[in-house]
């Protein structure tokens, strides 16, 4: 298992989202427990790139969101999916890419310092939404379709699980 986490910010783009999930790969091999999944790579994205917020928000009640495993300032506990950017990417379960949150009706800040913002739904085995992965950045269009896809690959640990009971399996 990779010891340190790895601050990828002077590589390019495509490299660095390489060089995490290779350390994902490696540090969630075996595991069979989704929130720790969850932090696990919360704490990858946020110390690779410096991001002001990055972590999941999970499917609690059919059109809801509550907060689950993050880095960064206080997220909001709760978010209806008919709130947000969050709700919204959970909603259409797509990702959607806010190059200026000040631009999106309906964005909630949960820090006034964020300026754009990316959420990659997050399914299971079954292709049901579990989650979404969120993250802010304090600089204007940060993300794009390469953010996207790096996240989107790092997520697909969820589809791949065999099963979604935590813990191990005999
Ligand atoms: N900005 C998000 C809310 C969550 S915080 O950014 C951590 C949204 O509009 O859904």
């Amino acid at each position: 298992m990779a010891e340190t986490t790895l601050d990828v910010r002077h590589l390019p783009k495509g490299d660095a989202y390489a060089t995490l999930q290779s350390q994902l790969d490696a540090i969630l091999d075996g595991l069979d427990d989704e929130i720790a999944a969850m932090a696990t790579m919360s704490s990858v994205l946020m110390q690779g790139f410096g991001f002001l917020w990055a972590g999941f928000y999970r499917v609690v009640a059919p059109s809801l969101l509550r907060v689950g495993p993050y880095q960064g300032g206080l997220g909001c506990l709760e978010i209806p999916f008919d709130k947000g950017v969050c709700g919204a990417a959970a909603r259409q379960k797509r990702t959607i890419i806010v190059p200026d949150v000040n631009a999106f009706a309906g964005h909630i800040a949960c820090d006034a310092r964020a300026q754009s913002e990316i959420v990659v739904p997050v399914v299971d085995g079954t292709d049901a939404l579990i989650a979404v992965l969120d993250i802010d950045s304090a600089e204007p269009g940060r993300f794009d379709e390469v953010d996207a896809r790096g996240l989107e690959r790092a997520v697909r640990w969820f589809a791949a699980r065999p099963t979604k009971v935590v813990g191990k399996r005999p």
